[in-house]
């Protein structure tokens, strides 16, 4: 058994699409446990336009310490953290000044769109970069409008940005197209890749990480320390 750090998954219940409920969060937690997940950062939606009900903050200020708990009684220690939707509707500037990082570290999960590339998106990543903190791409894979942007994703790399590559699509769970385009940029950007699961709960959008072919468990990173100096699978 090798040590995970799961740097994105959903487990804040009823907070967003994770778990519904107390007793699913905890079933997401043993089954992550169960896979060899020793630390997770539980990264609800933030400045989604999807996933903004009113009271958001206090919704997760309620579920944050029952998750805790729940995770110690199992031996997992979790971090709070969001994956952050990047629309480019904010001014560069301001998304990187609202982005909330993983745990207390400099890293930040940035989610872009998956049909498009924002116009400002490249420019609030580097906008992150220029206020001390690592910008984490979330499924890059999944995003069409990077396909065919090599360049654009070099520059990114090239600034420190890490590309965080979802377990199940390495793995092939979610199909063919999914799985070669995950593994095509562990491929072309090795030292910038890292793993995560993105689970949402145990049946569709379950961890992975008990699927992932050995050859790729060097993009696993071990701890939340490792990853803000984090030089990939190279
Ligand atoms: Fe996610």
């Amino acid at each position: 058994m090798w040590r995970v750090l799961d740097l994105h998954c959903h487990l804040l219940a009823a907070v967003d699409d994770g778990p519904a409920d107390p007793a699913s969060a905890l079933a997401l937690l043993v089954g992550l446990r169960q896979q060899g997940v020793v630390s997770a950062v539980a990264t609800p939606h933030l400045l989604s336009p999807r996933f903004a009900p009113d009271g958001l903050e206090a919704m997760i200020a309620e579920a944050w310490p029952r998750l805790q708990d729940q995770a110690a009684s199992i031996g997992l220690h979790v971090f709070l953290g969001a994956e952050n939707h990047c629309s480019g509707q904010l001014d560069p500037e301001t998304f990187a000044t609202a982005a909330h990082p993983l745990g207390d570290g400099p890293c930040v999960l940035v989610e872009l769109p998956d049909d498009h590339l924002p116009a400002r998106a490249w420019a609030s990543c580097f906008a992150l970069v220029r206020s001390g903190r690592r910008p984490v791409l979330a499924h890059p894979e999944r995003c069409r409008g990077l396909r065919g942007d090599d360049e654009g994703l070099a520059a990114f790399v090239a600034s420190g940005g890490l590309l965080q590559i979802t377990a199940g699509h390495v793995a092939g769970i979610h199909g063919w197209a999914m799985r070669w385009r995950s593994r095509r940029l562990l491929a072309r950007f090795p030292q910038a890749c890292v793993l995560a699961s993105d689970a949402h709960d145990l049946r569709a959008r379950r961890p992975a990480w008990d699927r992932l072919p050995a050859k790729f468990r060097r993009w696993i990173c071990p701890d939340l320390p490792s990853l803000a100096r984090w030089q990939g699978g190279a």
